[in-house]
């Protein structure tokens, strides 16, 4: 590298670290705000950073796994990290066979899911109703109470350490989980999504645990609340375009709060790493970026939605998670009388630094609705911030 790269590349790495530590912000979000519409790649010290889809979309294709530091989500492998070989096409293969399965449930069930009223933090609320579903349409039934209790807060735990609520797991609770699906996978119910596949018996018990514990009832729990959460608090302001096109507002919401933050490939005999930003990726090149606009999903003018995956690396769940989403969104916000309004104060971003601060209640909306705010904002903020950085430094995200 000639030295005025090499200067570049020295500027932008302690801009970008900077900046980082400093904010409070995601590193993805601090992407998008020092770089916005840049073309092709900023070269960093030890890697890329890829500013736009299009020179994503024409890196040579390797096998490896994303996002391979991940730590949060002890001590469940989850197929997204292994790399493409015979171990990852074998679970590949008996989550297709679930996923497939799963979607047909979802066709079958009469869910019947209410939002109870409630004035604050509704996250956990919805993360609650979308765990009860992920059982439920894995073992084709509701869990039991000892079981409800032996592997929600382990689901819970995981959901925390990705939101930077904390940075380290909770090992006991995991150990719980764990041990419970191993009691699962014992007991082989034939209503179980796996128990008439093959492959699946074959598997180890890790590989087991994984695909039930991380690859279903975890994905469901977690990035389908997360983008249910994303709806229900753009709904009140865009109540029409959700009635008119939910797939277009679905798609958009995806594109304005991506599930993931960024996308890291760690460097590889001669390949240089890269990182991206997802918030970066479906902003860059879009007309008016930074506005909700569901109508501009009736046109193919646009580059592609980058919030799944891409090449072999395309998450397989999208169909079943947009699926249940909408199941679950059409039901709550079709009961009776159902109104929700985020508080005053809320700032909505991708993550969810304060929960989900909404008003939720059925019936005549009280006049103060609209004006309403929830407490202890800073703290929270400054305890998100404080973790975020932890984790991050904890696990290399941008070295
Ligand atoms: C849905 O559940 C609610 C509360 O449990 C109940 O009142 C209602 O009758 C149920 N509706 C249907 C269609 O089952
Ligand atoms: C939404 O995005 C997905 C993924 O890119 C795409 O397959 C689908 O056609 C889009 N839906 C609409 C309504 O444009």
């Amino acid at each position: 590298m000639d030295i005025l790269g090499l200067l570049k590349a020295v500027f932008n790495t302690i801009l970008l670290y900077t900046v980082t530590a400093l904010a409070p912000m995601t590193p993805g979000t601090v992407i998008w705000k020092l770089f916005k519409t840049r073309k092709g790649k900023v070269r960093l010290i030890n890697r890329d950073l890829i500013c736009d889809t299009e020179t994503l979309l024409k890196l040579p294709s390797t096998g490896r796994s994303l996002d391979q530091s991940t730590n949060s989500l002890v001590p469940f492998v989850p197929l997204f990290t292994l790399d493409y070989n015979t171990q990852w096409k074998r679970r590949h293969n008996a989550f297709v066979h679930a996923n497939n399965k799963i979607l047909a449930r979802i066709t079958e069930k009469n869910m019947n899911v209410t939002l109870p009223g409630k004035q604050g933090n509704i996250f956990w609320d919805l993360c609650e109703i979308m765990f009860k579903i992920a059982f439920e349409l894995v073992f084709d039934r509701p869990p039991t109470v000892d079981e409800f209790n032996d592997i929600y807060p382990g689901v819970v735990d995981v959901n925390k350490v990705i939101k930077r609520f904390s940075w380290t797991a909770n090992l006991p609770i995991r150990q719980k989980l764990y041990d419970r699906i191993i009691t699962l996978m014992k007991e082989s119910d034939t209503n179980f999504v796996l128990h008439d596949h093959k492959g699946f018996p074959e598997l180890s018990d890790l590989d087991k645990v994984s695909l039930v514990g991380e690859d279903l009832i975890t994905t469901i729990s977690i990035q389908c609340s997360d983008l249910l959460c994303h709806l229900l608090l753009l709904y009140p302001k865009y109540h029409d375009a959700f009635k008119a096109n939910l797939d277009n507002c679905i798609n958009e919401t995806l594109r304005l709060y991506p599930l993931s933050d960024l996308w890291i490939m760690q460097p590889f005999k001669q390949e240089r790493g890269w990182i991206t930003s997802l918030v970066q990726l479906n902003r860059n090149g879009w007309s008016d970026p930074d506005t909700f606009l569901p109508e501009r999903w009736d046109s193919k003018e646009h580059p592609p939605l980058m919030s799944w995956g891409f090449d072999v690396r395309r998450c397989p769940a999208q169909k079943m998670a947009t699926n249940i989403v909408k199941l679950v969104f059409e039901n709550i916000i079709n009961t009776e009388g159902f109104w929700i309004q985020p508080a005053l104060n809320f700032d909505h971003g991708r993550s969810f630094p304060f929960g989900c601060q909404a008003w939720v209640g059925y019936g005549q909306q009280p006049d103060n609705a609209a004006t309403w705010k929830f407490n202890h904002k800073f703290k929270m903020q400054f305890n998100r911030w404080v973790f975020d950085r932890l984790r991050m430094f904890d696990q290399n995200e941008l070295v």
